[in-house]
């Protein structure tokens, strides 16, 4: 199977923003865009992005999970980045119809089509490290994906870093290549020197998130999770999730996680934790390494709690139960 991401639409909608208004939205060649080396966004990192996933239901419709919440997301990113602005309903409307369009390409579950709108500055302009791009263009790129979980639940080994941190902690919200590009040397030194499949980052001891997901711990009954505040990614997963756990009864807690307690807890027998992000849904922890030691999670193995949100989750998405709280969008073939 190929790696996820790594198979491409051979066409994507794109709109180019000319510093006055936004070109009709078109199909054109996936491998077209034209951009000037000087381009903003290749010096001064002027990118947000999303990612979001339409699934095949067995009776032949095919369905875009949270749409709402990715566009307001991607919204935000664009502002926050001072590009110039983006109309929701234009970029919703770019999604539905490429999405339609490839429709015979969407994967049945547990596949489905990975949709990744892009955002980015392309002013010729190498003078404007401090100021914004006039001009930009959006597209929205498919890649259709298989089972996350082809290899097995496999349990995940984090690195607990209470030094460092993922990004600039005004700039967490944003969904940019920047703050991908300054998680990716401790994450490789933690694969290197510790077998580690991410970094759980938690500056001052405060339990953040990992390179590329939210972090859960999930204690009995309890879900405890980091509050929302600028400092990191505010996922549609997360959300969905403690929807889910707060419907099935459980207390969702969101405040601050120190390391000291995430340790005493997780090294407690029944104790799980998960990583939570659109690729994966929910992705089980095992082991947690801290000053060279390693701590598993619970029992070291994937827990009944994090299988069962999970299944719920997916049960949403597949339409094999309720969409009670309206999270599809149907994509008109
Ligand atoms: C840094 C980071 N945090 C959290 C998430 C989870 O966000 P979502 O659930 O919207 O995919 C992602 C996923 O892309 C991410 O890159």
């Amino acid at each position: 199977m190929s790696a996820f991401g790594s198979v491409f639409m051979p066409e994507m909608a794109i709109s180019w923003f000319d510093g006055s208004a936004w070109s009709e939205p078109e199909m054109v060649a996936s491998d077209s865009i034209q951009l000037h080396p000087g381009a903003h966004v290749l010096h001064y990192s002027s990118t947000c992005f999303e990612g979001l996933k339409a699934f095949r239901h067995e009776d032949g419709s095919i369905k875009i999970f949270r749409i709402d919440r990715n566009m307001a997301r991607f919204v935000q990113s664009s502002q926050l980045l001072a590009l110039p602005e983006i109309d929701p309903a234009v970029t919703t409307r770019m999604i539905t119809d490429s999405v339609a369009h490839f429709a015979a390409e969407v994967p049945a579950p547990p596949g489905s089509m990975y949709i990744r709108p892009t955002h980015f500055g392309t002013e010729p302009a190498i003078g404007k490290a401090a100021a914004p791009s006039m001009t930009s263009c959006q597209y929205i790129l498919l890649s259709p994906v298989g089972d996350y979980f082809a290899g097995g639940d496999a349990c995940l080994r984090l690195l607990i870093d209470d030094q460092g941190m993922r990004c600039a902690p005004h700039n967490g919200m944003i969904k940019s290549g920047g703050n991908y590009a300054s998680a990716l040397r401790p994450i490789m030194e933690a694969r290197a020197k510790y077998q580690a499949d991410q970094v759980l980052f938690c500056p001052d001891g405060d339990v953040q998130e990992t390179g590329a997901a939210n972090f859960l711990l999930i204690d009995g009954d309890e879900i405890i999770t980091k509050a929302l505040d600028e400092s990191f990614l505010h996922g549609v997963t997360r959300e969905s999730i403690l929807t889910i756990a707060r419907d099935l009864g459980m207390t969702v807690t969101e405040r601050q996680l120190s390391v000291e307690e995430l340790l005493e807890r997780a090294s407690k027998p029944g104790c799980e934790a998960a990583l939570s992000g659109t690729a994966a849904v929910l992705a089980p922890v095992g082991t947690l390494i801290y000053n060279g030691k390693e701590i598993a999670v619970g029992s070291g193995k994937v827990g009944e709690t994090t299988v069962k949100l999970r299944q719920t989750l997916n049960d949403i998405q597949w339409g094999k139960t309720e969409d009670r709280h309206g999270w599809l969008t149907n994509v008109e073939l």
